[in-house]
């Protein structure tokens, strides 16, 4: 039984990630800090800002959505830290997985990955519906109008399958496949002009705010303003995607730090403004009916050539969440597969394009399958959830190896240990408990399987218990 909590030696972590497993089990190295900076924001600018945001306000925040916005902005902060820390010293595919497995031990481990599993899975699948209802919209507003069986699953208003869904899907497991350096170039684009509409926002919206508009601020009292932040701490979830790309980074110990805090910033600063502005210009209560608040905004104030720009701009950002999301994935698969955890062919490389593709072309299928026939954006909460709980493990991790390994080399530190992982925890604790109780259970359940596939499968076929 002690076998469950056996830890990953440091060094071995490091030997696998030099690809010392043979060519065909190691990624190549092309990325360096601006790519990982703009990897990040490809994460996490996406459904959150553009289409969530109406419903927090609406619902959950009122004019505090800026504070729902500071507060989840505060528990990613602490978390990040810990991320890069983490993620300076182990620089090796897999993230919080990894961590946890040095950390921790591999049941934690296991728990982790099986919890990022669910975190991706349900998030490229709710977020490619996001894309699919954008795209719809906007091929309306030119006229062109797309059957209702073919933009819905059954069940939802006449629908029979969610094709747009799945082209999406489709496109990105192809370019993933191509290889990193090519998805990465074209991530920096997609990148450069979703910050480019929301500036443009910014830029109109400031200039028409009424003040009036932000009373009563707290229409929710303070228990909205924390449930909203649970809400739309979607908005911030991919940073912790940027560690997943270690073993393709030049010079990792440097730049991994840099591209997760970055990128980090920059999304804070601009979801802060935003969402300060977009309150300001509409009363709160006409979000509820769009799904497409931040260009419904501009409509409402006659600028109709930036609410059509910022749909355009929200179908590109939405595009490089579905990118890193995917890619995610796919390296979470690649290092539980290399640990024995999960079987092998999700840690095959394919010998011409240095990607995992067998893994990639897995993921996409399934995706592909729960976004083109389930309305499964209603559980995206579980992205919430589980993307949480890693980040608690992740923090009490730092927290651990700091007493087990003071001597380990760590090139960035996360300041004020314990004292910040431990807020880390509890803020996150905290946003796990205002979510919706069925988000829980559904949660729970998840793990469950999730307990016996490991008691089942993995424990009998991990390499590190083997020895070998
Ligand atoms: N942060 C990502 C988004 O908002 C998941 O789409």
């Amino acid at each position: 039984m002690s076998d469950i909590f056996k830890t990953k030696p440091i060094d071995v972590l490091l030997r696998e990630s030099k690809g010392e497993g043979g060519k065909d089990k190691s990624l190549r190295k092309v990325l360096g800090s601006f790519e990982l900076t703009m990897l990040g924001i490809g994460a996490i600018i996406g459904t959150g800002i553009f289409v969530l945001t109406g419903v927090a306000a609406a619902k959950y925040s009122g004019p505090a959505l800026v504070l729902s916005f500071i507060v989840a902005g505060a528990a990613c902060t602490f978390a990040a830290l810990c991320y890069a820390e983490f993620a300076a010293m182990v620089p090796v595919a897999g993230s919080a997985y990894t961590y946890g497995y040095t950390a921790l031990g591999e049941i934690w481990a296991w728990i982790i990955g099986w919890d990022l599993i669910l975190e991706y899975t349900v998030a490229i699948a709710a977020v490619a519906i996001g894309w699919s209802g954008y795209i719809v919209s906007l091929l309306q507003s030119a006229g062109i109008n797309l059957p209702t069986a073919l933009v819905n699953p059954i069940g939802v208003t006449g629908g029979f399958i969610n094709l747009p869904a799945i082209i999406i899907i489709g496109l990105i497991s192809a370019l993933l496949i191509r290889g990193v350096k090519e998805s990465a170039a074209i991530n920096n684009i997609i990148v450069a002009i979703k910050i480019a509409v929301v500036l443009l926002f910014i830029a109109i919206g400031a200039f028409h705010i009424h003040p009036s508009n932000w009373s009563p601020f707290l229409p929710f009292g303070w228990n909205g303003v924390f449930q909203g932040a649970a809400i739309i701490f979607f908005a911030y979830i991919g940073f912790d995607a940027v560690s997943t790309a270690a073993e393709e980074v030049k010079n990792p110990q440097k730049d991994l730090p840099r591209g997760i805090i970055g990128s980090l910033i920059v999304c804070t600063i601009l979801y802060i403004v935003v969402s300060g502005i977009l309150t300001g210009m509409v009363p709160y209560l006409k979000f509820k009916n769009t799904s497409a608040p931040v260009a419904y905004a501009l409509q409402q104030i006659g600028i109709n050539w930036g609410s059509a720009l910022v749909s355009v701009g929200a179908v590109c950002g939405i595009t490089s969440v579905l990118l890193v999301m995917t890619f995610g994935q796919t390296r979470v698969f690649f290092a539980m597969s290399r640990d024995g955890l999960l079987p092998k062919v999700f840690g095959k490389v394919h010998p011409k394009f240095g990607t995992p593709a067998k893994s990639t072309l897995m993921v996409g299928a399934v995706t592909a399958l729960l976004a083109g026939f389930t309305p499964i954006a209603d559980v995206a909460e579980l992205t919430n959830i589980g993307t949480l709980a890693a980040f608690i493990i992740v923090s009490i991790a730092v927290i651990v190896l700091r007493r087990k390994r003071p001597d380990l080399k760590r090139t960035f530190r996360c300041p004020w240990t314990p004292v910040l992982p431990a807020l880390s925890v509890v803020f996150c604790l905290y946003l796990i408990y205002v979510l919706p109780t069925v988000t829980h259970i559904r949660f729970v359940v998840w793990l469950i399987v999730g307990l016996a596939v490991y008691f089942l499968y993995s424990k009998h076929h991990s390499v590190l218990t083997a020895g070998r």
